[in-house]
C-alpha cells in the first residue's frame, strides 16, 4: 500500500480578498505561511516523512511547502516545480471579486464558471497584459500550451500527464510524495482518482492549507482519504470555500 499527501497552498492574499486567482502569481498572507507551518507540524504528530515533493510554479504553493518542510526539518528535500500542476486558469474572471461578480451575473452562473466541468470562463484577449506569454517561467512552453483561460476539463488535460509521467512513477518507486498545488489542480487529480463523475465534480472542494493523506492500492487506486486535523474545522473551511462564489 502507498500513501500520497495532497495540500493545498495556505491562504493566498487574493484568498482573502476574495478574487480569481488562477494563474496569478499572488503570495501567502500571514495566516497562509501559519498554515503551512501548522499543516508541517500535523503531518510530523502523525508519523508522515518524504522523499520528494512536488508543486507547482506559482509562489503560493511554493512557500506553502517551504513552510511545511521547514516545519518537518525536511528542507533539504528535492522539490519539483511543475507548471502543470498550477491552478486552474481562470481567464478573464482573474482579479475580478467573487461575490461582486457573483451580483452581477448571479450565484448560478458563477458556480458554473468555479465548478463546471466543462464550461470555461471567458479568456483573456491576447493581448491582455494579464496573459502569462512574456513570463519567464513558461519561456520553454509553446505558446499554445499557455492557457488563457481554462475550464476543469482541460487542467485534467494537463496535471493527467504530470501524474502519469512523474508523480505516479516516484510513488511506484517506492518514494513518500508531497503534493502541494491548488484548489483546481487538486480537484483535477483528485476526480482522475476517485473516478467522480463530471456532474459530482462540482460539490468538491478543497480547503486552505489541510493535508488530505490518500492511501492507494498496488495500482494506484484509492483506498481511503482523509485530512489531518480538526475535522470541524476542516468542514467549516469547505462550507467557506463553497460559498466564496455567492452574493453577499
Ligand atoms: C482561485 O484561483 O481563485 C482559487 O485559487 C480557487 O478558486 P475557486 O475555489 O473559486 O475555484
Amino acid at each position: 500500500m502507498y500513501k500520497i499527501v495532497l495540500m493545498r497552498h495556505g491562504e493566498s492574499t487574493w484568498n482573502l480578498d476574495n478574487r480569481f486567482t488562477g494563474w496569478t502569481d499572488v503570495d501567502l498572507t500571514p495566516k497562509g505561511v501559519a498554515e503551512a507551518t501548522q499543516a508541517g507540524k500535523l503531518l510530523k504528530e502523525a508519523g508522515f516523512s518524504f522523499d520528494v515533493a512536488y508543486t507547482s510554479v506559482l509562489k503560493r504553493a511554493i512557500r506553502t511547502i517551504w513552510g511545511t518542510l521547514d516545519e518537518m526539518d525536511l528542507m533539504w528535500l528535492p522539490v519539483v516545480h511543475d507548471w502543470r500542476l498550477n491552478e486552474r486558469h481562470y481567464g478573464a474572471l482573474q482579479g475580478l471579486n467573487k461575490a461582486e461578480t457573483a451580483a452581477k451575473y448571479g450565484d448560478e452562473q458563477v458556480l458554473v464558471w468555479r465548478r463546471s466541468y466543462d464550461t470555461p470562463p471567458n479568456p483573456l484577449a491576447e493581448d491582455d497584459d494579464r496573459t502569462s506569454y512574456k513570463d519567464p517561467r513558461y519561456a520553454g512552453l509553446d505558446r499554445a500550451q499557455i492557457p488563457v483561460t481554462e475550464c476543469l476539463k482541460d487542467t485534467v488535460a494537463r496535471v493527467m500527464p504530470a501524474w502519469e509521467d512523474s508523480i505516479a512513477p516516484a510513488i511506484r518507486s517506492g518514494k513518500r510524495v508531497l503534493v502541494s498545488a491548488h484548489g483546481n489542480s487538486l480537484r483535477a487529480l483528485i476526480k482522475m482518482l476517485d473516478g467522480i463523475s463530471d456532474e459530482d465534480i462540482v460539490n468538491l472542494n478543497i480547503p486552505n492549507g489541510q493535508p488530505l493523506v490518500y492511501e492507494l492500492d498496488a495500482d494506484l487506486k484509492p483506498i481511503k482519504h482523509y485530512y489531518l486535523g480538526d475535522q470541524a474545522a476542516i468542514d467549516a473551511a469547505l462550507k467557506a470555500v463553497a460559498s466564496q462564489g455567492k452574493a453577499k
